[in-house]
């Protein structure tokens, strides 16, 4: 794959240039079909009978706030940006805690605005493409881990010529090796008030694609799980792809390997690819990382188990910087996003998951054994059923268990190639599962389904059938939506739920129909694909985005993305950041006296945050004036 234009292509079309898939054969019925069970018409929700059909919770309109006459936002809403730097409401201000290339060691090289870092510098400095976050109060230290999903090529290897961003050596891949992973660093706020990184901290860490990892659970030492280099498939190197992320009740920290397909390539064009590589679109291309050209390792014809050792949830221990990450495969195997992990009131852990792909699944975790503060931890992610959602139209939904009874898989397939075990059972194919969220103060579940333009048009990876259906109720869907469920006797260890939809996004000043976006959206707050979703203690859910930033077309008058907040109870949204153009937002913690938010601006285009040189991703921490709570 020698064409250069493909640096820029989006990671979400590159399983389809790599395995395009079949026309939908009949298509006119798909249409049909989603025509009349949409009725979502001018902000109002109709679906099949009637709004009842939704549930009890339909959706809420912003003049349905206003009714109440308070507003439990503690800012003006801000509007749109198209420009290269950041915009917070008026009393709060920002400023830049961490930019990849910075030094977390005080022998690290200087970062070098023309050309980067070496490889040999990655293990020093903060790493590429800052993503999920979570900040750790560890003995009065406060300790960020955050994931750096995966490396923008032509800005990493900034060579003159055809050749930036294509490695030119084992050098150049141990760079983009060494840049991503997970970041684990102290921050302090220091004598200026703002937060830094404390260069040298004990608890500085980088995790990158060579990290030693422990596979634990069930498919722990399964033949699937063996290489040359492992023949025990219980240890391997490296977390890939890190995307969203979620916190322990037991201090530790789960990073999600999502797109970890994209490194794996073969140097036999013609070797023969298994279901398993096919379904997560291992090919033999890769995704222009080359990895597979100079690391034998992500070569598939050499090494066909290799990419079943990616795409889990990973558990870290911040407060250890010795400690090894541990891969927990009773978590399943997917593109995962992020892991929201709450705990039922029989004490029972339950672990949200979406795999974020075009027509894929939202998955449940239920351990088998329970949580009390103190006991040994080490087990409950190992041992345990995984579920897959299934929506109803009539606004009720089931977690339908993965088993081998359910299936037809061998137990450990079934961890190992989830995707199947849920295409088996009939799951609900979904618009993109990104970020999954419990709220803290009420029995909710909340997730973000980004957009699907194969909506009612293809097939998933898997042949499943994509038509339109409840929670992705618009086909060729652009816009994306956030679904919640309230699972039966508020209770999220249960196995049956109600939902509904808590916003459509879309555009009331150029579309029409349900492409105008639920009753809570207007062209004061509109938004395209949410993509991250984060909970405040006040019960308050933060939206960011990672969509199209063209402001033109379907999304004109939606500018850059952006970050907003959600009123669970009112609906209510408003704007409150917006990124650097050609940015994501994603990522959100909080500092411990809760007065400052961090936030993740991701792949920026221009020259964020220096104003020359290369683009840099970062953290910022936004800050109100008045020292009050930010969340
Ligand atoms: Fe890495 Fe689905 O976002
Ligand atoms: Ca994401
Ligand atoms: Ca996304």
């Amino acid at each position: 794959m020698k064409d250069l234009d493909l640096a820029k292509i989006s990671a979400d079309d590159w399983d389809e240039l790599n395995d395009p898939r079949p026309a939908e054969s009949d298509f006119d019925r798909v249409v049909e079909e989603a025509i009349s069970r949409r009725g979502f018409i001018g902000g109002v929700v109709a679906f099949g009978s009637g709004a009842a059909a939704m549930g009890t919770g339909t959706l809420l309109s912003t003049t349905s706030a206003e009714a109440m006459g308070h507003s439990r936002f503690a800012f003006s809403p801000i509007g749109i940006a198209t420009d290269s730097t950041i915009h917070v409401p008026e009393g709060y201000s920002w400023s830049v805690v961490a930019r990849w290339g910075d030094a977390l060691t005080s022998d690290a090289e200087a970062f070098d605005p023309t050309n980067g870092h070496s490889a040999a510098n990655a293990s020093k400095v903060f790493g590429e493409n800052t993503d999920g976050m979570w900040l750790y109060n560890i003995d009065g230290h406060e300790v960020i881990a955050v994931n750096n999903e995966y490396a923008n090529r032509r800005t990493n290897l900034p060579y003159d010529g055809d050749a930036a961003g294509t490695p030119q050596s084992l050098d150049d891949v141990r760079l983009f090796q060494g840049i991503q992973g997970v970041t684990v660093f102290e921050v302090a706020a220091g004598d200026s008030g703002q937060y830094k990184i404390v260069v040298d901290s004990p608890f500085n860490r980088r995790i990158d694609h060579n990290t030693p990892m422990e596979i634990t659970g069930p498919a722990a030492g399964h033949d699937l799980m063996k290489t040359a280099t492992d023949p025990n498939g219980t240890m391997s190197l490296g977390t890939m792809n890190n995307c969203g992320s979620g916190p322990t009740p037991w201090g530790t920290y789960l990073t999600c390997e999502e797109n970890f397909n994209g490194y794996f390539g073969s140097t036999d064009e013609n070797v023969q690819r298994t279901a398993g590589m096919q379904r997560y679109g291992v090919g033999i291309e890769g995704w222009g990382y080359d990895y597979h050209k100079w690391d034998e390792r992500f070569d598939i014809s050499k090494n066909p188990n290799e990419p079943n050792r990616a795409g889990w949830v990973v558990e870290i221990d911040p407060s250890d910087p010795n400690s090894t990450p541990k891969k927990r495969t009773g978590l399943g195997r997917a593109k995962h996003e992020n892991a929201a992990v709450t705990i039922a009131p029989s004490g029972h852990i339950v672990v949200y998951m979406g795999d974020d792909e075009r027509g894929e699944y939202l998955y449940k975790y239920v351990s088998n054994g329970t949580y009390a503060p103190g006991k040994d931890t080490d087990n409950l992610l190992n041992d345990g059923t995984l579920f897959a959602a299934k929506f109803h139209w009539d606004g009720t939904g089931d977690w339908l268990p993965l088993t081998s009874e359910s299936t037809g898989m061998d137990e450990v397939e079934i961890l190992i190639h989830t995707r199947m075990a849920a295409s088996a059972v009939g799951a609900t194919t979904m618009d993109r599962p990104e970020w999954v969220q419990v709220n803290p103060i009420a029995a909710e579940g909340y997730a973000a389904l980004t957009n699907n333009k194969n909506r009612g048009i293809k097939p998933n990876a898997g042949g499943d059938d994509t038509s339109v259906n409840g929670p992705n109720p618009r086909e060729a869907n652009n816009f994306g939506q956030v679904v919640r469920w309230y699972p039966a006797n508020d209770d999220h260890a249960t196995s049956s739920f109600r939902w509904d939809l808590f916003v459509m996004a879309g555009n009331p000043a150029t579309q029409e129909g349900a492409y105008r976006g639920s009753s809570n959206v207007n062209e004061g707050n509109m938004f395209n694909s949410p993509d991250g979703l984060m909970f405040d203690s006040a019960g308050l859910v933060w939206i960011q985005t990672d969509g199209n930033d063209g402001n033109e077309g379907d999304f004109e008058g939606q500018g850059n993305n952006q970050m907003l907040a959600g009123d669970p109870v009112s609906g209510e949204i408003r704007r409150f950041l917006t990124g650097p153009n050609g940015s994501e937002v994603t990522g959100l913690c909080w500092s411990t006296d809760r007065k400052t938010m961090f936030v993740g601006i991701q792949h920026p285009g221009g020259s964020f945050p220096d104003g020359e040189g290369l683009p840099r991703s970062s953290i910022i921490a936004v800050w109100r004036d008045d020292g009050g709570l930010v969340g």
